[in-house]
């Protein structure tokens, strides 16, 4: 409503008050000829409608100052939350706008708290799956301590082997509490990537050789399509080497006996594709979309006893994220896996 046109509206209300007031009056005045006097019917409606004029535009001037002050508030509420939602088109009606503010309000109220749920599930989960992790280790050297305390210290047979066992349980807490760190920094955006020029064709090999006795245990065959050739990328060398020994170390782990780890590039134009296939188990479809979820996977008991705690293929997507890059998976259970992801050209 404009200033104009709230004006006339008080003018209305004030005129139509004073018309029946002075009605009343000129009714109570009646004479028993059945006239009244009009002098004072008129003089009734001045007074009356300039007295309710008055008091209207007194009610008006106090009702919208209030009002606006409370638009004030509410969008400075509003301002202050982390994400307010995107401006609102004011008009000239300080009702509507006040609407539309707590509207806007309510809403910012209900994404956060969307948010602080969805924030609150996640950290249930977290621990839950942390401590989980954490609980097969420590019940296993706690076991081999008490065997070692219980007399097997001076048994010959078993105490260096305990031992070694319970160094291996350590090694794995070591290993889940180095992924928890990467993953916190990656999802905090604490880690930043430093981008160098290099040869992803070396650094591929590089990682095949340090990963060639766990290979040729299970005889599989690491090879690199076209190995003479370098492929130079823009990318951080020391996170990107993390993302190949996640997946190759996983190609050998789900990989069947006897099979193969093939890595190729393709030329994208401004990037490079980077494939590693495989013809181990596969995965089934409906755990695909789930792939990249932290602690995720898909034959829980065989992971574990390979000594997977599901978090590397979370580690992965954030890193190639944080590159800006992206990665996908396709597989067919009993076929094969192919894990392929982008890097910008170097
Ligand atoms: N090449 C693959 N072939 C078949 N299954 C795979 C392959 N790579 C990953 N997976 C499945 O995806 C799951 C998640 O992989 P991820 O690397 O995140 O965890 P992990 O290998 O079990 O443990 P971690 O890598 O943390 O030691 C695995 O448990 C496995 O079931
Ligand atoms: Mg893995």
């Amino acid at each position: 409503m404009s200033n104009y046109s709230r004006k006339s509206v008080l003018l209305i209300i004030a005129f139509i008050v004073a018309l029946l007031f002075s009605t009343l009056i000129g009714f109570a005045m009646l004479n028993s000829n059945g006239k009244t006097s009009s002098e004072l019917v008129l003089v009734s409606f001045l007074i009356s409608f300039i007295s309710s004029l008055i008091l209207l535009l007194f009610v008006n001037v106090y009702v919208f100052k209030k009002i606006n002050q409370l638009l004030v508030t509410v969008r400075d509420f509003r301002l202050q939350s982390d994400k307010p939602s995107s401006n609102i088109n004011y008009t000239s009606n300080e009702l509507s706008n006040l609407n539309s503010e707590i509207v806007a309000w309510a809403e910012d109220r209900k994404n956060e708290i969307e948010r602080l749920k969805k924030l609150e599930v996640y950290r249930r989960e977290f621990l839950g799956n942390v401590s989980h992790e954490l609980k097969t280790p420590i019940f296993n050297i706690q076991g081999y301590i008490l065997t070692l305390l219980d007399g097997g210290l001076d048994d010959p047979s078993i105490n260096k082997n305990y031992l070694m066992r319970a160094e291996k349980s350590v090694d794995r807490m070591i290993t889940i509490i180095d992924d928890l760190e990467s993953i916190s920094q990656l999802e905090t955006g604490e880690l930043q990537i430093e981008p160098e020029r290099f040869d992803i064709a070396f650094l591929v090999k590089d990682v095949m050789d340090a990963q060639e006795m766990k290979a040729t245990a299970k005889g599989i065959i690491l090879s690199l399509a076209d190995e003479l050739k370098p492929v130079f990328v823009l990318a951080d060398r020391f996170r990107i080497r993390q993302v190949l020994v996640n997946l190759i170390v996983n190609s050998v782990k789900y990989g069947k006996e006897y099979g193969e780890t093939k890595v190729r590039f393709h030329d994208l134009g401004n990037n490079i594709s980077i494939e590693i296939s495989d013809n181990g188990i596969g995965i089934d479809k409906e755990h695909l979309p789930r792939l990249f979820e932290r602690f995720y996977r898909v034959d829980k008991s065989r992971s574990r006893e390979q000594g997977g705690t599901g978090l590397g293929l979370a580690i992965v997507k954030h890193i190639i994220e944080a590159h800006n890059q992206t990665i996908n998976v396709m597989s067919t259970a009993g076929v094969g896996t192919v894990f392929s992801f982008t890097l910008k050209k170097g």
